[in-house]
């Protein structure tokens, strides 16, 4: 994918004391006022560290949350700035509103190298609408717009969108990493390329399968929506979460497998009981055995097995979801053991493993997976709708 980069193009010849407006991704989890996740203020580092040794004014754009044009306080990205100043190990300013005098004024007083956060963009109604009144605003505030907001980059707003038709525009490192990695994924893998689809619903996934069948030699589907696709097939669930009524859409993404010769690799053997929960007794059994009251809440053994010898058999390897429910142990079994096989031969550099969306970070976390893994998408939303195949605006609009 051809993109402007930041440390190929003129941005990078001659910063100094030039305003760089740098999209960040600071919509972080928060316990009682305080950032209770700090990873993707540390994704963002790179980009700011690099334009401070260039000697640029670092204006910081975010959003928290949805406050849906309105200044909620308890929405406010100040809480942000000392945990992000103290990662930095510099000060970080930090102005009350992201365009205007007030924000105007706390550009111009940085110093070379200096960093202020702006408040929050949503704050404002033209942020979502992708007001072209609001981008100019915000335009005239910098010199260069960086997007480092990969997790942002579904959302066509002016600080996500907007501004990269208004100044001279480029991805941030982080942004940068992103797209590699999904390229090598899904653009432009190594063949065979497999996927593993877990979580919950199909419903939430229809889009995705239907893409990734198209796609892919070989997928996996795991999780709650395994079942929608095993009582389409004829077998009984028990008291399984499934979609009943979504039998007739998971036929068809098994008939489009078929016809774009893509293995589907369903499971073949489950790990039951009858309460979710941990201590409760736990067996394994073959599909469609299973007692009324009892609900699948894991692979079994066998279809693990399948799976492993799957990825060792493919040369790039794109997961989204948990194979079972995964924050009750014994049933993160199955999620535990493909996670770490897959950790395992991505660390042996034959197989390129990148994963993401939704809870799927917990999950590898929780394997002690994620830091093996070749790379580990910070994004949700986002993620999913590039596994889709839908364009991403944000993303679209940095393309050469
Ligand atoms: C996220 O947290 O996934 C992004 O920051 C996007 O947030 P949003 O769903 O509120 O647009």
């Amino acid at each position: 994918m051809t993109f402007r980069r930041l440390d190929t193009a003129d941005a990078a010849n001659d910063l100094g004391g030039k305003r760089a407006l740098v999209r960040v991704d600071f919509n972080v989890p928060m316990h009682e006022g305080k950032v209770s996740d700090d990873t993707r203020l540390r994704a963002a580092l790179p980009t700011i560290e690099m334009l401070r040794r260039q000697g640029a004014k670092v204006a910081l754009l975010a959003h928290f949350d949805r406050p849906k044009g309105k200044r909620v306080p308890e929405m406010s990205l100040k809480p942000i700035v000392e945990p992000l100043a103290a990662l930095l190990g510099a000060p970080v300013a930090f102005a009350d509103d992201c365009v205007g005098e007030i924000a105007k004024a706390a550009i111009e007083a940085l110093p070379a190298g200096g960093v202020v956060l702006l408040e929050n963009t949503r704050y404002h109604a033209g942020e979502e609408t992708n007001d072209p009144a609001l981008a100019r605003q915000m335009a005239a505030l910098g010199d260069l717009y960086v997007n480092d907001a990969f997790s942002a980059a579904h959302r066509a707003h002016v600080s996500t969108e907007g501004l990269a038709h208004l100044l001279p525009a480029y991805a941030g490192k982080s942004m940068e990493a992103e797209l590699d990695a999904l390229d090598a994924a899904l653009g432009n893998p190594k063949r065979p390329v497999m996927g593993i689809v877990g979580g919950s619903k199909v419903s939430s996934k229809i889009d995705l399968l239907k893409n990734l069948v198209s796609r892919l030699d070989r997928l996996a589907i795991g999780g709650g929506m395994a079942n929608t696709f095993l009582y389409a097939q004829g077998y009984d669930v028990g008291a399984s979460y499934c979609e009943k009524d979504l039998a007739d859409t998971a036929r068809e993404i098994m008939e489009n497998a078929r016809k774009a010769n893509c293995e589907l690799l369903l499971p073949v053997d489950t790990v039951v009981s009858v309460r979710m929960e941990h201590g409760a007794p736990v067996f394994t059994r073959a599909l469609g055995e299973l007692d009324e009251d009892e609900r699948i809440l894991d692979a079994g053994p066998e279809t693990v097995a399948r799976l492993t010898a799957a990825m060792d058999a493919s040369k790039t390897l794109i997961w989204n979801g948990p194979l079972g429910v995964f924050e009750i142990p014994p049933f993160d079994k199955a999620t535990v053991d493909a996670a770490r096989h897959a950790a395992s031969l991505a660390r042996a550099g034959t197989l390129v493993a990148v994963a993401g969306g939704g809870d799927t970070v917990a999950a590898l976390n929780h394997a002690g997976a994620a830091d093996d893994l070749t790379f580990v998408s910070t994004a949700g939303g986002a993620f999913l709708e590039w596994m889709e195949g839908k364009p991403l605006p944000g993303v679209e609009a940095l393309k050469v």
